[in-house]
């Protein structure tokens, strides 16, 4: 029988149950939903809105449930409509009348709205903590390649000598911007809703501060109404997560492509490629297309969620119980994806000798040719045109610029000199990038050691904990 059965002539229709529930998801919520009630009966019993051997008997018991989950002989099989119901039943099966006292002062709006923040709190420092391990290899791999030179691209066509390091920075670059937007939405996340009730707060003399301390959230939600309509701190950490797979898409991509015999730059380990069941040579790059692939998947719950609270009316709506298949989702699906990506990615090797290589087959010192002419007096346009002719000439005669004869080069321009050929040097090239940014050695040290200050601290730097008061009882 439902807990709210009292107003109701009829018995639920079975099917509208299996619709209505959502225990066999929010099941995942147990050790928040626990966590909250344990501190919602001290504050019930500091204020002496029940008695203190009525909240002594609520904590045991509810230690004695998540003990029990945790050890597997509590399973979430008998039929309560969420977690929330779930827990309170169980409790009042074992306490008995005490059990029933827990809900006073409190709504499952306000309940499901703390078990969630709770839930994703946590989360969140979760996947800072993965980003963080990913930014590490990425900037152990950055250090390796200080000095492997390499084509940069521009519409996936060869375009200036950068160096590894320096692309791999960017990536880099993309994920610590992920981090500091995760520690942002972690501080609106960290807000804590209990005492709103069901929309309209309370008449009980609760005290919401000493429940936030208890939990460890840093502040209260201001309004009772927005408190438990709102879900923008999960929207705003699945738009987070939404981010990271869409710079490990990214990378993916490029991961899959260098990997391909026509690329070449990339050798995946054994244990992070998969074989075809029918062609024997095949090396597929599985665990990059899945990343690649998971990003449409959280874009999807991304939307599920902007699409369920768009025009939701003030204040709860069961609606809103379709946010939680959707973060879960994205919140596993993030986490396997960066472990598995980063193991991944550690373990490839780079082809510095082919990189190279193909550097030295795309003209990509062919601005730096141009600069030289600048820089011995002739006008950048004069300079641009007179490389493009040296261009032609050579994709003509297949050979790179710095392979022609001083002759040859002066027929283009008397200001060529035998100095010439240390200017197209592309290690030269990219070792006068000097601006603060650029791939130069120099340059590329500075963005590592900015992006390892960065990413130094792991996330129990600004993750909140619940007090030692509120652990002990549980
Ligand atoms: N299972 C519900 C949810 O996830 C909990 C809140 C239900 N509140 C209510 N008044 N029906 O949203």
């Amino acid at each position: 029988m439902a807990m709210w059965a009292g107003r109701f002539a009829k018995k639920l229709d079975g099917r509208v149950n299996d619709y209505n529930e959502s225990l066999s998801f929010d099941c995942r919520l147990y050790k928040w939903d626990i966590t909250g009630s344990a501190a919602h009966a001290m504050m019930l019993a500091k204020q002496g809105i029940i008695k203190p051997e009525e909240a002594e008997n609520i904590l045991r018991g509810l230690k004695g449930i998540l003990e029990d989950i945790e050890n597997g002989s509590l399973r979430f099989d008998d039929g309560s409509e969420d977690i929330h119901m779930y827990v309170e039943g169980i409790l009042t099966t074992r306490i008995g009348e005490d059990g029933k006292r827990l809900h006073t002062a409190r709504s499952r709006n306000d309940q499901v709205a703390l078990d969630t923040r709770l839930y994703l709190r946590e989360q969140a420092g979760e996947i800072y903590n993965l980003v963080r391990d990913l930014i590490n290899v990425i900037t152990d791999k950055a250090e390796e390649h200080r000095e492997t030179v390499m084509a940069g691209y521009t519409h996936l066509q060869r375009a200036q000598p950068v160096t590894y390091a320096h692309w791999l920075m960017a990536y880099a670059s993309m994920f610590c911007r992920d981090l500091s937007r995760l520690k942002e939405t972690y501080a609106r996340i960290d807000v804590m809703p209990l005492g709103s009730g069901a929309l309209a707060a309370t008449t009980y003399p609760i005290e919401r501060e000493y429940v936030a301390n208890l939990l460890g959230f840093k502040e209260i939600t201001l309004n009772s109404v927005d408190a438990v309509s709102d879900r923008d701190y999960a929207i705003e950490l699945v738009f987070d997560i939404s981010l990271i797979m869409m710079h490990l898409s990214r990378f993916a991509e490029e991961i899959i492509l260098w990997s391909s015999s026509e690329y070449g730059f990339i050798e995946l380990d054994d244990a992070y490629s998969t074989g075809s069941s029918i062609m024997p040579q095949k090396k597929n790059p599985d665990v990059a297309e899945l990343a690649r692939g998971k990003a449409g998947r959280a874009f999807g719950n991304l939307i599920t969620l902007l699409t369920v609270m768009k025009g939701l009316p003030l204040a709860y709506n069961k609606d809103m119980q379709e946010d939680k298949e959707a973060v879960f989702d994205s919140i596993d699906n993030v986490k396997l994806t960066l472990e598995v990506f980063c193991e991944m990615y550690k373990s490839c090797t780079i082809r510095a000798d082919k990189l190279r290589k193909s550097a030295s087959l795309g003209f990509i010192n062919a601005t730096d040719c141009a600069d030289y002419l600048v820089k011995k007096g002739m006008a950048f346009r004069d300079a641009y045109k007179t490389v493009g002719s040296i261009v032609a000439f050579c994709v003509k005669e297949q050979k790179p610029i710095e392979e022609l004869p001083l002759e040859t080069l002066k027929e283009y321009s008397d200001k060529f000199e035998s100095d010439i050929y240390e200017a197209l040097d592309l290690i030269n090239c990219v070792g006068r990038r000097l601006v603060p940014g650029g791939p130069s050695k120099e340059s590329v040290e500075i963005q590592i050691a900015a992006v390892k200050a960065a990413a130094s601290k792991p996330s129990s730097s600004f993750v909140s904990e619940i007090s030692e008061e509120l652990a002990g009882v549980l």
